[in-house]
């Protein structure tokens, strides 16, 4: 992998040679190849798809369909199981609308975790308030992972659903999910995958794995904002009613009737996001040139350089040191992560602070929030040090009041 060729593809990287860019797990930067997909789409069609009956509207229909096919291919679904969305959030809400709020009654299991992203548990919480259905965790082990021995003592005959993350957006651990996701199908659960922070940075076979559903957003995978997607079984999403009613979805409509389109167009209401999936696809065709392994190798190595370099500096506190992603969850000693991040940002060092929008494994850590970094492909040594630095400085800087 050339770091340095693949820092040349992206516009903000060239233009901001100083920017140490260490945020790509709240969201990805983007490409060249990205944006020219977008602007073409919109400099040289720029009209509606599967209404005009005129040729740029076919043209723009066939880039929309075959974007589809592409995303299909990146995670090995078939065309028919990708349903896009807005975001990994809206594909995640809409297995809990559409499945949970369809199938669940008093009485049965919903098993989801502390690890989750609010997006992965909230759905959960509120179709088990609307069903009777009752929400369980999985215990975390002394390190906060879920672990496979720990979802069997709460896997029972009344699962239904699992819900759980691939990978942390906190704590950047990797969920044993082939194996859940054997388990719950030996119970007859269905298994919602949250993949916002494993596509991007991982090969994922959705045959493989063997998963119920699979969401995940553009934006963390170098693609648009704006855009994500829901990978579900064909059969699944056949037996799932839509949640939003509208413009395209529609089949059939009399004043006392409707039907809808098939799968996966019965869930995509009103105008889609047509830019948004063909820059999506371009993303996806630019992460598979550079290959997922490679991608996921070079985090690897920079996150062990930043964690040998934090444990030389007393009073850092490393929430995360076993992980096997490229996320690094930590706190200065007596310093609010907001106030540490004030002095990265000093430095040109983009990192997140806060409860990263999974309030339930800060509480389990025993703090409001983290100091975050996060890797990805287009990121150097040398983000490395200077992120390093700047812990130093932020310990330096606030062990002087
Ligand atoms: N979910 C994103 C993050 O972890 C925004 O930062």
């Amino acid at each position: 992998m050339d770091v340095n060729k693949i820092r040349n593809d992206f516009p903000v990287l060239r233009d901001n040679p100083d920017l140490h860019y260490l945020d790509s797990a709240a969201m990805a930067l983007k490409p060249d190849c990205v944006i020219k997909a977008c602007n073409d789409y919109n400099s040289k069609l720029g009209v509606n798809v599967h209404r005009g009956v005129y040729r740029l509207s076919y043209e723009a229909t066939d880039l929309y369909e075959e974007a589809r096919e592409t995303i299909a291919k990146f995670i090995n679904a078939s065309f028919e199981e990708i349903v896009f969305t807005r975001g990994a959030s809206a594909a995640l809400n809409l297995v809990a609308e559409s499945y949970g709020m369809e199938f669940l009654k008093p009485g049965d299991e919903v098993i989801t975790s502390e690890l989750e992203h609010h997006s992965s548990h909230m759905p959960w919480m509120n179709v088990c308030r609307k069903t009777g259905a009752t929400l369980k965790y999985v215990p975390l082990d002394k390190e906060g992972r879920i672990t496979v021995e720990a979802f069997k003592s709460v896997l029972t005959s009344k699962t239904k659903v699992v819900a759980l993350t691939y990978v942390s957006n906190v704590m950047g651990y990797i969920t044993p999910i082939k194996d859940i996701i054997r388990l719950a199908h030996e119970v007859g659960a269905v298994v919602s995958v949250d993949g916002a922070q494993a596509v991007p940075h991982m090969s994922i076979d959705v045959k493989d794995l063997d998963c119920d559903f699979l969401s995940f957003s553009g934006h963390k995978l170098c693609g648009p904002t704006g855009v994500g997607c829901l990978y579900g079984k064909h059969k699944l999403l056949e037996m799932m009613p839509p949640i939003e009613f509208g413009g395209d979805m529609a089949d059939t409509v009399t004043k006392d009737s409707m039907t809808f389109k098939a799968t996966p167009y019965k869930f995509e209401t009103g105008t889609p996001m047509v830019e948004g999936v063909i820059g999506l696809a371009e993303a996806c065709k630019y992460l598979s040139s550079i290959g997922l392994d490679n991608i996921a190798l070079h985090e690897k190595k920079l996150r062990e350089l930043a964690i040998t370099e934090l444990k030389k500096i007393d009073g850092i506190k490393i929430y995360n040191e076993s992980c096997e992603t490229g996320i690094i969850s930590f706190n200065v000693d007596g310093v609010h992560p907001h106030d540490a991040a004030s002095v990265f940002d000093n430095n040109n060092v983009c990192i997140r602070a806060g409860h990263h929008c999974a309030q339930l494994i800060t509480s389990w850590l025993g703090t409001i929030g983290t100091v975050r970094a996060s890797f990805y492909l287009y990121n150097t040594e040398e983000d490395v040090h200077k992120f390093v630095e700047s812990v130093k400085e932020a310990k330096d800087f606030f062990g002087t009041f």
